[in-house]
Parts: structure tokens; sequence; C-alpha cells
């Protein structure tokens, strides 16, 4: 049985004092939860949005494991977890290490984890980090600052046809040649070091493309930057290939995502832990022997309603998927 909000207690976007909005909450509780009394993994804890609706209900003996590989995130979650006392462990890691995070800590396999992907709105907008076009700062992007490639080092060092793959993998830029070459012509009369020179490079590239309505022309370059920077997708698919080994049978994994290379990834994943076997479709009898990991919950997956959507416009984008370990 999942545990859902009550009516009184149900959430609203708009209700916290914190810069994040944390996406379909009510639609989190109700896969994730199942057994308040258990052990649960927020991999991507950020400003402690979910993990506080979280938190509140889970009984006594219930414990919240959250990890996020941004310090400034876990010093804000801190405090708004601070209630519950000896049921929070906060760790500084990357999900896709999980397995070792969890081992460090003693812990066997947990009743549900969490994937919120992405960046923060902290990140965005309060970080100084460059993640986003609208201010000017310095080209770095890095969640975890001890990471050591910032996005500055592939604009200005990555070769020509390598920059155009980023762009066009990671941010399903059409234009990625064009925007690629516009970067290599600005960046021989001197390092490209702020957000806003780059935006500026990538407007002026694209402004006989642009139709009214249209996202800002950045928009894709800076996603594929961050993606790149991050090893974004990397992760999630180390971290995919470990899940069903870090959840107890009749767990859950629930995952949030905002673009559709993570999507696709999921979905496909998804697909294939139910299926099980792997031998070709004109096999007549199965030879792999592999058995179905987990019961897809949201064939088709989640998406915010348009309240929600006014309410938040980060949310917009998303899309959850979840699935039961079997
Ligand atoms: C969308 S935010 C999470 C927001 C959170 N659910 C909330 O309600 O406040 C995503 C967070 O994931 C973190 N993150 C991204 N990739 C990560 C990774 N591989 N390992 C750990 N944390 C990661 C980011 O630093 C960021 O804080």
């Amino acid at each position: 049985m999942s545990a859902s909000l009550s009516q009184n207690s149900e959430y609203r976007a708009g209700q916290s004092p914190y810069l994040h909005l944390p996406v379909l909450v009510n639609d989190v509780v109700k896969y994730l939860l199942t057994s308040p009394r258990d052990v649960y993994v927020d991999g991507t804890v950020g400003t402690g949005g979910h993990s506080e609706v979280l938190g509140r209900l889970l009984d006594k003996g219930g414990h919240l494991i959250c990890l996020d590989r941004d310090p400034d995130a876990l010093s804000l979650s801190k405090d708004r977890l601070a209630f519950l006392e000896s049921r929070l462990t906060l760790v500084k890691g990357n999900y896709r290490e999980m397995d070792e995070i969890l081992e460090g800590l003693g812990t066997g396999k947990v009743a549900g984890i969490l994937l919120d992907l992405g960046m923060s709105s902290y990140q965005l907008d309060r970080s100084g980090r460059g993640f986003s076009f609208s201010r000017d700062e310095p080209l770095d992007m890095r969640m975890d600052p001890e990471e050591r490639t910032m996005a500055r080092e592939l604009i200005n060092q990555c070769g020509p046809a390598e920059l155009e793959r980023i762009l066009r993998e990671y941010g399903e830029e059409k234009r990625a040649r064009l925007v690629a070459r516009a970067i290599e012509r600005a960046r021989r009369k001197g390092p490209i070091e702020s957000t806003m020179q780059l935006s500026e490079i990538i407007k002026s590239a694209l402004f006989r493309y642009r139709r009214p309505g249209e996202k800002h022309p950045a928009t894709r370059t800076f996603q594929a930057l961050r993606i790149a920077v991050n090893r974004e997708l990397e992760n999630l698919g180390v971290f995919l290939g470990k899940a069903p080994d870090l959840i107890k049978k009749g767990g859950r994994l629930v995952v949030l995502s905002y673009h559709s290379l993570e999507d696709r990834m999921l979905k496909k994943t998804m697909r294939q832990w139910e299926k099980g076997c792997e031998c070709p479709p004109d096999f007549p009898v199965c030879r792999c022997g592999k058995e179905p990991l987990f019961r897809r919950l949201t064939k088709r997956g989640v998406r915010p309603g348009q309240k929600e959507i006014e309410e938040n416009p980060r949310a917009r984008s998303a899309i959850l998927r979840a699935a039961e370990r079997l």
C-alpha cells in the first residue's frame, strides 16, 4: 500500500520559502512511499523539497538517506531536514556510486530510491556558477566544485568536431555545426569566459533562424554543456545498471527527468527490466534465462498538470517514471 498526503497536508507549489519548488510531489509520494518504517534514499536532495515531504510521512522507525554532489545543496537541506534528527543521513556524493555509499553506511537494500534529475532553481539562480544565460557569470557549470572540467574548458579547448557532437548529442541542437563554428571563430580572438559572452555568440549565429515564440537560442547549448560537464547521462546509465541490486522486493524506483535524452534512457531500461528476457524475437524459447526485475507503475510517465505548470513553470518539461522491484 502506498502512503499519500492527506487532503489537509497536500503539498501546494508556492508554499515553500525555499527557492526550488519540488515537482510532482504528490505523485512522488504516491509511487515511492510504500513502507514508512523503512529506509529511503533521495539521490538528488537539492534544497530538500521532496525530502521534507517524504520525511514528514516517515514513521519513527523510518530513515532517509540524502545525497547530492553539490555541497551547497547539502548545507541548505541540512537545516530544512533537521526535524528528522537521527532518522536522517546526509552524504556528499554522486548517485552513480550509490552502491558504495550504502555499503559504507552499512545499509542493505532499501525500500525506495528517488532521483530528481537536472539542476535546482538554487543552482540556476543563486549559485553563481554559470548555469543560466540570463546572468553574467563565469562559465563553470560544475554541480560538484571538486570536479576538474568546467564549461569554460570545453568551450575554449574542444576541437570543433567534438564541440559540434556535444551540442548535437546533449543539446539536440539542429544547428550544432553553425554554433560550434561561431564559437571557434570567436575564441580565436581570445578565450570565452562568461555566460553573456557565450550567449551573445550563439544569439548572433542563430539570429536569422529565430522564430517568434521560440526558446532563447542559447537554451540548447547551455543544456548540452551542463550535461557534458556533469556527465549526466553517463551517471544515469551507471546508476540504472546498479539499481536492481539496491532496491528490495516490493521497493520502488521513482525518477523525474526534464529532457528527452534522460527520459528515453529510463523508458527503455524500465521496459527491459519488465520484459526480462533479452533473446531475439525469433527464438522459439528463451535461452538467456533473464527474469523480469521490475514492474512498471507508470507506462506512459506522469506529467504535471496545467495548474502546477502555472505555479511552477520549471515543472513544464518534467516526466515521472516509477517501477516496483519484483
Ligand atoms: C532538480 S534538483 C533536486 C531538487 C530536490 N528534489 C528538491 O525538491 O529540492 C537536482 C539536484 O541533483 C543534484 N545532482 C545532479 N546530478 C547528481 C549526481 N550525479 N549525484 C548526486 N546529485 C546530483 C544537483 O546538484 C541538484 O542539487
